[in-house]
């Protein structure tokens, strides 16, 4: 939710906060703030809004130090505002503190500090963090180690502390902490993306790990204060990939990196001969695999979509019935997990906390538990057995888009791998493994729909505020996708609609002019669709229809067709979901709406 960034080196450490948050904006961007170790005291910088605030005072009330921490905030605790902003600090301006996540008891900390004659400067739980260190005694390492006991719920913190200006110690329960591991410098950040352009050594740190990070060492203590070994990963990620590279937005540059973030994926699960999948069991024995009965796909918003096309997907390809759940839900009802069920938490940042509480719940329960995740090394990469990774490369815009076609063709590949261990494979993988080298191709022709049809449908959606998207059958779960695009970023309000169910209750909302978006390409349910659609034009709604192939019956019921190639039915969601995401771009951005960086939203959940 927040993006933090810790530095210690050589360099002026103004300028590298500033970047590394520039980098985690897209986490959070409602205030932001740093705090720099000076000689003798720690200067702290805050603004209410965007990071651009925070350069403005950066530039006015200029900072040196060589060390320091910043803090790009969604608010949870208090209103964004300046005095709520990050860093906080603790009554004396011993310690400042940044923090991403939630402590659950707030209130009684809060209440115990009050009593003790603490005047609060905030509604922030992080300011209690802060207090609390700085009533403690010793080293900012041992301070850190005595106050970890008395904080529950979820947190990532990095702290600094004015006696010792060489020292950020990053501390987490639940939301991901990194450590990178630089040339005569050291830094720590919520995500890798702030860390790229200086190293791409990094540790991840587990739970309960305490780092002290300084510019030329960094030691991993767990929570008693005992030193523990983590393993130094090389990213292969390389840092041009969170550039815009000359798009406007990077949710436009990731709606076109999905060829290659598709051919990539493909590609990292084909066996050498390219004519089969090559997942080795998921990384299951025999012996577990050989009790599998049952799958449960669970996760949240854009994933949770992909999970309802991996629905259709596996219980077609290999027979093992598949329920679908959102994590925050599955979480607090009793489903039947044991060791026949294969639960596979599907998310892009690997760092959802309902869904790392799903995952988590799985486990306890027995399952085999696998992730679809874009995230090596993240949290939900490290709690599952199998991972798969999708290939799409940093995603920054909030928007999910890249992130989400490469999970519905990872589900592909899962269910291809779940089929050759229990002995399905025949000619239709054969086949579907062709179609998926094909994919890419398909993706460029929808991303080449004439911009002219884009004006058209941009025109119909932005003027009105509200539209319906249905969709029957697999394609049923990208008019959710469609609609939910354009809910984050123009802030239209738009519902997805299984299409058969219009005239149990949406049908009222239809008048003269009503936007209704069609995802209708050719197949067993088009003549239903066609048929809805009518029943749509009768209302004097306006129809915007994608559709593949030949626009057949559709030209009679559509004011507007979005043509897409046809695919393998099993595939067509990738390639339909392409304009939808197109639309809600160029509809949010003719609104004026910052397209990277929707209100409200933040692109790693890591609060329930
Ligand atoms: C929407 C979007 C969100 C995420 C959701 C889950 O564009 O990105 O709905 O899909 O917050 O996030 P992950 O996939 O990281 O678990």
């Amino acid at each position: 939710m927040c993006g933090i960034i810790g530095y210690v080196g050589a360099d002026e450490v103004v300028p590298v906060l500033l970047d590394g948050l520039r980098r985690l904006e897209y986490r959070g961007y409602d205030s932001a703030g740093m705090a720099v170790m000076g000689a003798d005291e720690i200067g702290i910088l805050r603004a209410a809004g965007k990071l651009k605030n925070l350069e403005q005072k950066a530039y006015h009330e200029p900072l040196h130090g060589t060390a320091g921490v910043g803090h790009t905030r969604w608010a949870t605790h208090g209103a964004p505002t300046e005095a709520n902003a990050h860093p906080q600090t603790d009554a004396e301006g011993l310690v400042a503190v940044v923090h991403n996540g939630i402590v659950e008891n707030y209130v009684s900390l809060r209440k115990e500090l009050q009593e003790a004659g603490v005047d609060l400067q905030s509604d922030t739980d992080t300011e209690l963090i802060a207090q609390l260190l700085g009533r403690e005694k010793g080293t900012l390492t041992e301070r850190v180690l005595g106050i970890l006991p008395r904080l529950e719920g979820q947190y990532a913190v990095v702290a600094v502390y004015r006696t010792e200006p060489d020292v950020v110690v990053a501390f987490r329960n639940g939301p991901p902490l990194v450590v990178g591991f630089g040339e005569g410098e050291n830094m720590v950040a919520s995500d890798i993306t702030a860390l790229l352009h200086r190293t791409r050594r990094v540790v991840f740190l587990e739970n309960g790990d305490v780092a002290e990070v300084r510019a030329d060492s960094v030691r991993i203590l767990d929570p008693s204060g005992l030193e523990v070994e983590r393993p130094v990963e090389t990213l292969d990620w390389d840092a041009a990939r969170v550039e815009k590279g000359g798009y406007r937005h990077f949710m436009l540059k990731e709606i076109f990196e999905q060829p290659d973030a598709i051919r990539n994926t493909v590609l990292a699960y084909l066996d050498a001969e390219r004519r089969g999948v090559n997942l080795d069991g998921l990384g299951f024995s025999a012996e577990e695999l050989s009790g599998l009965r049952r799958v449960h796909l669970v996760a949240c918003g854009t994933s949770w979509h992909a999970c309802l096309v991996g629905k259709f997907v596996i219980e077609e390809l290999t027979g093992l019935p598949t329920e679908v759940d959102y994590a925050s839900e599955y979480r607090y009802r009793q489903p039947l997990i044991g060791g026949d069920v294969l639960v596979v938490g599907v998310t892009q940042s690997g760092e959802t906390a309902d869904t790392l509480a799903a995952m988590e719940m799985a486990r306890e329960g027995g399952a085999l538990l696998a992730t679809v995740c874009n995230s090596r090394g993240s949290s939900s990469w490290r709690l599952a057995t199998s991972r798969m990774l999708t290939q799409a490369g940093p995603e920054i815009g909030v928007a999910s888009t890249k992130a989400f076609t490469t999970q519905l063709v990872a589900l592909v590949l899962m269910a291809l791998a779940l089929r050759s261990v229990r002995g399905l494979t025949d000619a239709t993988d054969v086949e579907l493994v062709a179609e998926l080298q094909r994919l890419p191709l398909a993706v460029e022709q929808a991303l080449a729909i004439d911009p002219e049809l884009y004006r058209d449908g941009t025109e119909m959606l932005a003027d009105a505020t509200d539209s319906l998207y249905l969709g029957r059958g697999i394609l049923y779960p990208i008019a959710l996708e469609g609609a939910l695009k354009l809910k984050e970023i123009s802030y239209l309000h738009a519902e997805g609609y299984p299409a058969g169910e219009m005239k149990h209750g949406p049908i009222a909302l239809l008048q003269e002019g009503f936007p209704v978006v069609a995802v209708a390409p050719e197949g067993a349910t088009r003549e239903k669709l066609i048929g809805n659609l009518m029943e749509v034009r009768a209302r004097g709604a306006a129809v915007l229809a994608v559709s593949d192939g030949d626009a057949g019956g559709l030209d009679h019921v559509a004011d507007l067709v979005l043509p897409v190639p046809r695919v393998h039915p099993l595939l067509q969601p990738v390639v339909a979901v392409v304009p939808l995401q197109l639309l809600a771009y160029h509809v949010a951005v003719e609104l004026g709406n910052d397209v990277d960086q929707p209100r409200n939203l933040a692109k790693s959940v890591t609060v329930e």
